[in-house]
């Protein structure tokens, strides 16, 4: 068996091993002992599709990517940011095919460009209530400049309430869904969907229509 084989294979076990190594180099930054059932990373795919463009945030070690995968999403149309190079690597054994960077999912919109579109979702499995305001603003801004007007950015969260404050919901003319509730992750995860309004979509798209006429009739010129 090779070592990607091993890696894709791994047993929970053995993945709960790695996930709490991974929680005693930075307790902070992973934010749960346990990494997430299999029940979250189904939530956290709600509407996921083949042909979806996919972000994901903190992938662990890859419950979540395994969910986005078994939606029917090509490893082509998938990039994962994942902070911690240990699970960085431990991704890209486990899924040779995916695009795995070890990077801060802050700077998610220098990466957006490796997808051959707009992005449909961006799925966070992100400690948020962690994050500084200044850190999850600056984070909200970048998800929605890369996901396209109807995009989607789904995030759980450990308490009964979007990570998301009202205060930055509103900046940014979006509203929070609660998606559904997974009793028997450790803790119990509550999964939300945070879209633009539908006026702001609109704007949304009428720019990105005129900002393409423009560099059509540019390029005719
Ligand atoms: C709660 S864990 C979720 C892991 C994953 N869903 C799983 O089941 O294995 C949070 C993950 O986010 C990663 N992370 C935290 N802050 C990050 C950041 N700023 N950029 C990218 N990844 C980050 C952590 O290293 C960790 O892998």
């Amino acid at each position: 068996m090779s070592d990607s084989d091993r890696h894709r294979d791994a047993p929970r076990w053995y993945q709960h091993g790695k996930f709490f190594f991974g929680w005693l180099r930075n307790p902070r930054r992973v934010g749960a002992v346990f990494p997430s059932s299999p029940s979250v990373g189904k939530l956290l795919v709600t509407g996921v599709r083949p042909g979806s463009r996919v972000i994901e945030l903190g992938g662990g070690t890859g419950t979540v990517t395994q969910a986005i995968l078994e939606a029917g999403v090509s490893p082509k149309d998938l990039v994962v940011l994942e902070k911690d190079q240990g699970f960085a690597k431990f991704l890209r054994r486990r899924f040779p095919d995916v695009n795995v960077v070890n990077a801060d999912a802050v700077n998610l919109d220098q990466y957006a460009d490796a997808l051959s579109g707009p992005v449909d979702f961006v799925i966070s499995g992100l400690p948020l209530l962690l994050f500084s305001n200044d850190e999850k603003k600056r984070l909200l801004d970048n998800v929605f400049k890369v996901l396209a007007p109807t995009g989607r950015f789904q995030q759980f969260s450990y308490v009964a309430r979007c990570a998301v404050s009202t205060t930055l919901l509103r900046a940014l003319s979006a509203r929070a869904t609660l998606i559904g509730v997974a009793p028997f992750n450790v803790p119990p995860a509550f999964v939300f969907r945070v879209r633009r309004s539908a006026a702001e979509r609109r704007g949304q798209s009428l720019l990105r229509r005129t900002l393409r006429s423009l560099g059509r009739a540019k390029r005719s010129a």
